[in-house]
């Protein structure tokens, strides 16, 4: 262990999962600190409560005719630079290059609102309920080139209730992301996650995500 993990939150909107990691590093859950929050939109809520918190802030935004993978070397250069060792990406609604993935690969985590592999992609409250499931939730995992497809490392799951629609999905899962995601980057922090040879290891081993129900 090399002291406490400095890294970078990347968000588009609300960021309510930016703050609950936030809360996290205050309260000890995480023995680190959030050195960048980046959004991808200069309007994005998230961006005022993080500085109303005392927190770094930038926009970063491809420029004119700047393509993809020169946008991913320039966030990336300019993410090493701030010192993170990790990336949460945390509603961050842009794709990354392969470049970007690869580079941070091990090193970067995103939070889906689905209990992956189902419903990779958009739109995961409306897709459970027009599929009937019974269960639904949220993973963190990490992030590989293809989208949604790395390794699960925490999960949050919830019965789905008669009467539920998008709204009350989106509230309850909301709420488990919030119980997970900082436990994830506590867990990476405190050195008990890591990536090896493209696995995900949990205290030196190979393991499925853990699970955490919504009654917990
Ligand atoms: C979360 O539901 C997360 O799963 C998804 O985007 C949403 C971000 O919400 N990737 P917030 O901005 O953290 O409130």
């Amino acid at each position: 262990m090399t002291g406490p993990l400095p890294f970078a939150v990347l968000i588009s909107g609300r960021g309510s999962n930016m703050l609950a990691l936030e809360q996290a590093t205050r309260d000890g859950r995480i023995n680190g600190s959030i050195v960048t929050v980046i959004s991808d939109r200069a309007d994005a809520p998230g961006l005022v409560e993080a500085r109303r918190r005392g927190l770094a802030t930038e926009t970063a935004l491809p420029a004119p005719g700047m393509d993809r993978a020169a946008f991913g070397r320039e966030l990336s250069r300019h993410i090493e630079q701030s010192g993170a060792r990790l990336i949460a990406l945390a509603g961050f609604m842009r794709i990354l290059d392969g470049g970007f993935v690869q580079g941070w690969r091990g090193r970067l985590l995103n939070i889906h609102p689905s209990l992956l592999p189902s419903h990779r992609g958009l739109h995961t409250h409306r897709r459970v309920l027009e599929a009937g499931d019974a269960v639904h939730g949220c993973t963190v995992h990490f992030v590989v080139e293809e989208l949604d497809a790395g390794p699960a490392v925490i999960q949050g799951r919830l019965a789905v209730r008669p009467g539920d629609d998008e709204a009350s999905l989106s509230a309850r899962v909301q709420r488990l992301e919030h119980i997970i995601y900082p436990r994830a980057v506590g867990w990476f922090a405190a050195g008990r996650l890591t990536w090896r040879e493209d696995t995900a290891l949990f205290d030196g081993r190979p393991s499925g995500p853990e699970i955490v129900e919504e009654s917990e």
